[in-house]
Formats: structure tokens, C-alpha cells, sequence
């Protein structure tokens, strides 16, 4: 597991230990944490590695999922060309990695790779809207490229892949400072400051917990040789930032107050997946409401700001 420290990565890692599979996390911490995995290090199905994916890994291993990439803006931003570097070099080294020892590989792509798209939702066969030069698109760019290196080896190298695009996700172990506008408005709300919301608020997204994404990741993983993807994994109810501010201050009780800033370049105005394949190739649909959701997810952050950890 690349990025096994990570938001995602780390529930992945619980599921897989609990399913007691033996699993190699591999991270280099940049935005991942080890008290995400903390308590998966004294099991002995566990193993914890520092590596950056740049570099070429040399282990013996039946799968892979390749997560580690920075997610949010503000991280992938700090440092563009290590993140594009984080993509197409992570994702050639690992590649290279599941050809020599004959694994199965899983991509975490993204639904950033259709940019601001022209059609809603978005259906896997959307080749996308994507500005090639700007500030997102390290971010973008670097994972449509990684796309292309799996289905490159999948045609010429006969690889086993699985190429995943993953739509906002959240849920506990999200980076409280990360700019995501779940853990953001969660934070404010906690913290009584303002909620800074970008625009009229009327920008939409759809939002998916953490435990039905995983859970659609490994029936991925476990699915037949022919689908190797690109499918879409997100949640398709949508809501505008305001509903989504409503709900935060309301399972809260926060004081807060809204208050609207520009909004940042190359951000989409909507963003919603068509999951027909998934429903229908995996048997899977989020089950999670964004109300149980939240509410999980505000009890982890009030944890961590209290001091006490999570
Ligand atoms: N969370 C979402 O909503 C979402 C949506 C679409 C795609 N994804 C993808 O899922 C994956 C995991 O995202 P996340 O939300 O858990 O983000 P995250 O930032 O919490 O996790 C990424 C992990 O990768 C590690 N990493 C970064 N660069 C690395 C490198 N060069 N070598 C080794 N490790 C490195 C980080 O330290 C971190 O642990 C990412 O590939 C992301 O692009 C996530």
C-alpha cells in the first residue's frame, strides 16, 4: 500500500489487516501521519516502511494499491513538480514493481482528471476538461498521466490493473489544515472562527464516506482480470457548499458565521459521478448518509483539537 499512512490509505490498511492480509504500508510521510497507523504497528500483519515512491521499491508482494499522492490543494500546490514526480514516477516504479513480480495494481486516480467538465454527471467514457498549464494542474495532469502509464502496460505488458477514479471522500483522519472543504468548514465550526466559503456557495459537490469508499476499493481489487477499469467511486447525492454549511453548524451547535472569498482558479462549478458501472460491475452504492457521515467525522476532529488525539 503506497500512501498507507495516508487519509485513505490508513482505513484501507485496518480493512485488509483486519481481513488479516499481510500488509506492506509504505509512506514518506509527507502528508500522511504515523499516528494514523499507530496502532496497526504492533500487529503482526503489519509492516511500516519510509519510502518515497519517486525512488524504485524492490519487495516481494501479490497486490498493490498505489495511493501516494498528496490529495489536497494546499499540499499538492507546496511542491508541483515533486507532485506530478509523486504521480508519474510513483506510478512507473510501481508498475515496474507489478511487472517484475507479476501483481495486481491498483490505481487511486481521481475524479479531478475530467477537470470542469461539460457534462453532469460524469460518466467513465468523459474524456474530461483539463487546463494543462495551470496552478491544478500537477495535480491533474499528473494523474491522467498515470492513467495512461496503467493502460499502457495493461495493453503492451499484459499487466493485471485496476484504475479507480475516486470522487471527494471524507471521514475521520482527514488532515485537519488540509483546505478539503469537509475537514475546513468542520474546523471552523469547531473553533467558533469564521467559514470561509469560496464564491456564492452554490458550487456543488458530492460528498462519500470513508468506509463505502473503501469498501468499493477492495471489491475492485477483487474483481475479475476484465474489468480493469476506469471506473467511478463517489457518492452521487449533491449538495451546494451552503447545504453542506448548514448541516456542519447544525451538528455543531457552532456560533460561526459565513463568510464568501473569491473563488480559486480552475475550480469546478460541479462535480458529481455516475456510478451505473460500479453498481453494476461491483454490486456497490454508498450506504453512508452525508448526515451519519458528518457526524462521525465532527467527533474525530472535536478528538483531535481537544488535544486528546484521535
Ligand atoms: N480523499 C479524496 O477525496 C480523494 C479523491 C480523489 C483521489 N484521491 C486519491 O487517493 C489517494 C489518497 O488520498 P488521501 O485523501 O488519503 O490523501 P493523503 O494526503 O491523506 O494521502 C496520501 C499519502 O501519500 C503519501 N505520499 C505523498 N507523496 C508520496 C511519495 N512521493 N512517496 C510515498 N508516499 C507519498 C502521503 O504522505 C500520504 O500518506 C491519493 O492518490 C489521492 O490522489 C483521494
Amino acid at each position: 500500500m503506497t500512501g498507507g499512512a495516508g487519509f485513505l490509505g490508513s482505513h484501507l490498511c485496518d480493512r485488509l489487516v483486519e481481513a488479516r492480509n499481510e500488509v506492506l504500508c509504505v509512506d514518506n510521510f509527507f502528508t500522511g501521519t504515523k499516528r494514523n497507523v499507530a496502532h496497526l504497528l504492533g500487529n503482526p500483519y503489519f509492516e511500516l516502511q519510509r519510502h518515497d515512491v519517486t525512488f524504485p521499491l524492490y519487495v516481494e508482494v501479490e497486490q498493490i494499491y498505489n495511493l501516494a499522492c498528496p490529495a489536497s490543494p494546499i499540499h499538492y500546490q507546496f511542491d508541483p513538480v515533486q507532485t506530478t514526480k509523486t504521480s508519474v514516477h510513483g506510478a512507473i516504479n510501481m508498475l515496474g514493481l507489478a511487472k517484475r513480480v507479476k501483481a495486481r495494481i491498483l490505481q487511486a486516480s481521481t475524479s479531478e482528471v475530467y477537470g470542469d467538465p461539460e457534462i453532469h454527471p460524469q460518466v467513465e467514457g468523459y474524456w474530461g476538461r483539463v487546463n494543462p498549464i495551470g496552478i491544478r494542474s500537477c495535480y491533474d495532469e499528473g494523474k491522467r498521466c498515470a492513467e495512461t502509464l496503467f493502460f499502457d502496460y495493461y495493453r503492451q505488458h499484459r499487466l493485471d490493473i485496476k484504475v479507480v477514479r475516486i470522487f471527494n471522500t471524507y471521514g475521520p483522519r482527514m488532515h485537519p489544515n488540509d483546505g478539503r472543504v469537509v475537514s475546513n468548514f468542520i474546523v471552523q465550526a469547531l473553533k467558533g472562527g469564521d467559514i470561509t466559503v469560496y464564491g456564492d456557495g452554490q458550487q456543488t459537490r458530492s460528498f462519500c464516506y470513508v468506509d463505502d469508499l473503501i469498501e468499493a476499493i477492495i471489491r475492485m481489487m477483487k474483481s475479475g482480470a476484465n474489468l480493469p477499469g476506469p471506473i467511478n467511486l463517489g457518492n452521487p447525492s449533491e449538495f451546494t457548499m451552503l447545504e453542506l454549511v448548514e448541516k456542519i453548524i447544525g451538528f455543531t451547535f457552532s456560533k460561526s458565521r459565513v463568510v464568501h472569498l473569491p473563488l480559486p482558479s480552475d475550480d469546478p462549478r460541479q462535480r458529481q459521478p455516475d456510478i451505473t458501472l460500479a453498481r453494476e460491475k461491483l454490486m456497490w452504492e454508498p450506504k453512508v448518509s452525508l448526515d451519519d457521515g458528518l457526524k462521525e467525522t465532527i467527533a474525530y476532529f472535536r478528538r483531535v483539537l481537544s488535544d486528546a488525539g484521535p
